[in-house]
């Protein structure tokens, strides 16, 4: 019988995309992979190290595995991804909690270092590769309505905050031809929408062509299916690119546009190379181009030397832009970093209450914006039963919005006019509604 592999997935949608890459090299040598923890012979855990909360709760999950290994010594457990990056050594020496250390730029040695493990030898692979892009790996997909693909790895922006650049290393693209025969082979497995993923991915680049081409050439392969990106830095966002999401249909009217703060104070210390200005001009471009664009973003609370001003002035921006939707941070420190060698002076307390003031605007905002839409007709994908309530079906729109329909005679990967009757600041109710009162994705002039 087949040696049988459990990954765990924590952090970005970069980390899912580069589970389905190890699924597909592991597979590709013969182990099983197995969502039954019970039945596994190999245990991985794909880790994040954006901050110190996220490895807190590995470290938990590394405990556990750890006693299911006390109990069962045949059992492999080995730790993949950015912490695998981050601590190398110490996860092996010290702590003595795994077999196996794997980079995120090392996975094609998975399958030797599996197999020395079961010999009992302790692996460790963390080198970052200036090259390594795992374009000719078949991701191992469960069939679906929507797929990630990564199409760049790495982040050169050094953003002073940030420990990417350290676990994933240096920008690097696939080609273009790659990606788009992987989202090509999507669509004729029956995928209905893929998400084009880089830490950067709007800095991607292959020869002449950039992530607009790219973009272009994906949302041609099939003008049924929706295209996503993410996520975006705002240096990158350019003209070409914004005009290429507004003139395909089936390239969908959602940007996630990080700012992190509103003080351009702040933002010159975390490098991120604009200012609110730059930005706030950037958003009137985009919403000016693209009628309709939804923008989320991420902001991080309490970040060396952020006065109460500075926080005011997020407060602020967010009060300007009204984002349909913001994730918070409160700062983490992360060794080696720049900011790591900055006084962490804003107390646990203060970030708490900065990032509370800050959920709680958004709340209210997307509550707004939603309840506005009360009335609307969006068009969703439907991806499958509600959660809450098997009668429904959720899918979501254009705009990235959740939106409950109840179910009726058609499938998931369908897609489905509702017209919205109700909204809270997460999630749009509406009843199924057959009209033309707005287009199909699928329409013959939008084909360039
Ligand atoms: N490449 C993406 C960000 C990826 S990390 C971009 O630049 O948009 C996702 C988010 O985590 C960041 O946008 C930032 O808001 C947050 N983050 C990153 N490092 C952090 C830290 N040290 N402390 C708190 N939040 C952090
Ligand atoms: Fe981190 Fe900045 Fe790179 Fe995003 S752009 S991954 S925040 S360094
Ligand atoms: Fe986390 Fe690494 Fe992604 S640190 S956010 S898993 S790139």
């Amino acid at each position: 019988m087949p040696k049988q592999v459990y990954i765990e997935t924590y952090g970005c949608q970069m980390n899912m995309a580069d589970s389905e890459v190890v699924g597909g090299i592991l597979s590709k040598e013969g182990y099983e992979i197995t969502h039954d923890i019970s039945r596994a012979n190999i245990l991985l855990v794909n880790t994040c190290a954006i901050r110190d909360n996220a490895e807190q709760r590995i470290y938990g999950r590394l405990g556990y595995f750890h006693a299911q290994k006390k109990k069962n010594p045949d059992l492999v457990v080995g730790i993949l991804g950015c912490m695998a990056e981050r601590l190398r050594m110490k996860l092996v020496e010290e702590e003595r909690l795994v077999d196996l250390v794997v980079g995120p730029d090392e996975y094609r040695r998975l399958p030797l270092l599996v197999e020395e493990a079961f010999a009992g030898e302790k692996g460790i692979a963390v080198r970052l590769s200036r090259v390594e892009n795992y374009e000719d790996i078949v991701p191992l997909r469960t069939d679906g309505i929507t797929a990630w693909v990564s199409v760049m790895r790495g982040c050169d922006k050094f953003c002073t905050f940030c420990v990417v650049p350290f676990t994933r290393g240096r920008e690097r693209s696939r080609s273009l031809d790659s990606v788009v025969q992987e989202v090509a082979d999507l669509a004729y497995r029956g995928f209905k929408e893929v998400t084009l993923l880089g830490q950067n991915v709007n800095s991607y680049r292959d020869g002449e062509n950039d992530f607009a081409d790219l973009m272009r050439r994906v949302a041609e392969v099939d003008r049924t299916n929706r295209v996503r990106f993410t996520t975006s830095h705002p240096q990158d966002m350019s003209d070409k690119l914004i005009e290429t999401i507004a003139s395909n249909k089936n390239i969908c009217k959602y940007i996630h546009l990080p700012i992190q703060s509103g003080s351009d104070r702040i933002l010159k210390l975390m490098n991120r190379t604009y200012n609110v200005e730059h930005y706030l001009q950037l958003v009137d471009k985009i919403r000016n181009a693209i009628p309709g664009v939804s923008l989320t973003t991420d902001i991080i609370s309490g970040f060396p030397t952020e006065t109460e001003e500075d926080h005011q002035m997020t407060v602020k921006l967010m009060e300007e832009v009204r984002y349909d939707g913001a994730y918070t941070f409160k700062y983490s420190p992360r060794e080696n970093t720049k900011a790591w060698y900055m006084d962490d002076d804003v107390s646990e307390e203060e970030k708490g209450e900065r990032v509370s003031a800050i959920t709680a605007l958004q709340h209210q905002i997307s509550l707004e914006l939603n309840q506005r839409l009360i009335g609307t007709v969006e068009q969703i994908l439907v991806e499958g039963e509600s959660k809450k309530s098997a009668g429904d079906f959720t899918g979501r729109s254009d705009t990235n919005k959740t939106v409950i329909v109840p179910r009726n005679d058609e499938r998931p990967g369908e897609y489905v006019n509702a017209r919205i009757h109700s909204a809270n600041s997460a999630t749009l109710f509406g009843t199924r509604e057959h009209t033309n009162e707005i287009r199909r994705v699928v329409v013959e002039e939008d084909v360039a």
